[in-house]
């Protein structure tokens, strides 16, 4: 039987993020919800003397608010916020020179994948895409060139576990930076600087804005150096995010907790529904219960590591319906509450097949061998009622 249990949820998160870098003391007229300063240019005291900002890409007043509070939730000492998820992964490429080598896991999200290949490439950097759920294969890609490891965990579309301190190991031991995307789960669920990781990296559009009315990403560290250089690369590179975003998302993160849990809650409902339907083949979430009874394997790897390393799960569910592509589709555009498109992390709950829709682009062969299938369906299970939800779904798969 499988003993293993979840980490503690973080302490003090709600705290944390309702009060963090929000003291009204930091403003001139005490306001208690920071102000969005749309200002671009700041007063210099005396010629070359500005007081804290000078210009808007270098620092905002809004934007580094939101920044000291990532920071804090996440217990680190730096953030760094960028114009979106992919701008902040643009900006970590930027640490590197034509000729480093970055290892990164072969299930991956597509953008990710994507401006690694197309873009990274061609400006002279060297990728070796492999299966880092295998430890000792990302040991055996490591090269004497080698700078980074690039993971995400839990993998999008199919929730695939990677053991974020046994890669750190591999990281600390050659001297390589591991960037973790934490996505999925955000701080209140897992922690990948506390499990060894250097960079924990966002797409902030989804959870933690999680409203779907904002397009921005950031980096949460504690290294100086590398804070330093991003610091320098987020000025110098240019992809930062406006004012008013930042202030939304800053908003957000005082529900942070809140949502998450709800996701949660709703996300295993369905996760139970859907196993116990006869017209689902396979559900993939990490929660045991599921795991024990899909697979008849209460020890299995995936099932313990993912209890070691976080605290929970977030709103995505994965499943295979019985059936093909006809069959996904008509199940996808038989749903009423959950809406048919891309992305996730929003109060609403959305579907989408991952084989014609996000993951599109990804080699045929690849898929296969990652699990993206004509009848693979993704869900970001929203907020609204749970039996609405279901109801939903139950009536989706009905129909022939
Ligand atoms: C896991 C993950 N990382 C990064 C991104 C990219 O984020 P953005 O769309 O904010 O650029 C996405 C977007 O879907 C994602 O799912």
């Amino acid at each position: 039987m499988n003993t293993q249990e979840y980490l503690s949820l973080p302490r003090n998160f709600a705290t944390i993020a309702i009060h963090s870098a929000q003291e009204p003391e930091k403003w001139e007229h005490l306001s208690v919800v920071p102000p969005i300063v749309t200002s671009t240019i700041f007063k210099h005291l005396s010629p070359a003397v500005p007081k804290l900002y000078a210009y808007g890409r270098a620092g905002n007043p809004s934007r580094n608010t939101l920044e000291e509070c990532l920071a804090a939730i996440e217990g680190a000492k730096h953030g760094l916020c960028f114009a979106s998820g992919l701008g902040s992964m643009t900006t970590v490429l930027g640490l590197f020179a034509s000729g480093d080598h970055i290892i990164c896991s072969d299930n991956l999200f597509w953008g990710t994948a994507n401006l690694f290949d197309k873009v990274g490439k061609p400006l002279g950097l060297d990728f070796t895409f492999t299966d880092v759920t295998d430890v000792k294969e990302v040991e055996k890609c490591v090269k004497t060139n080698t700078k980074m490891i690039w993971i995400e965990t839990p993998t999008n579309p199919t929730l695939t576990v990677i053991d974020i301190r046994a890669v750190s190991k591999i990281a600390e031991k050659h001297k390589i930076i591991l960037a973790v995307d934490n996505t999925f789960l955000t701080p209140y669920f897992q922690r990948p600087l506390e499990l060894g990781a250097d960079l924990s990296v966002y797409s902030l559009t989804k959870y933690m804005n999680g409203h779907s009315d904002v397009i921005m990403g950031a980096i949460v560290l504690n290294d100086e150096t590398l804070h330093t250089k991003l610091r320098f690369l987020q000025n110098a590179m240019g992809i930062v995010p406006s004012p008013f975003d930042s202030a939304q998302v800053n908003r957000s993160l005082k529900t942070l907790a809140l949502r998450m849990q709800q996701h949660s809650k709703n996300a295993l409902a369905v996760a139970k529904f859907l196993e116990g339907h006869p017209n689902v083949d396979k559900v993939l979430h990490p929660a045991d219960i599921l795991l024990f009874f899909y697979q008849g394997l209460p020890s299995h790897p995936q099932h313990t590591l993912f209890k070691k390393q976080t605290a929970g799960h977030s709103g995505m569910v994965s499943f295979y319906i019985k059936g093909d592509l006809q069959q996904t589709k008509r199940f996808l555009q038989s749903l009423k509450v959950f809406i048919l498109t891309e992305s996730l992390g929003g109060y609403e709950s959305l579907a989408e097949a991952p084989s014609i829709m996000t993951h599109a682009s990804v080699p045929e062969d690849q898929k296969k061998k990652i699990g993206i299938l004509d009848n693979l369906v993704r869900l970001s299970v929203g907020l609204e009622d749970v039996d609405d939800l279901i109801r939903d779904l139950n009536q989706a798969l009905e129909i022939k």
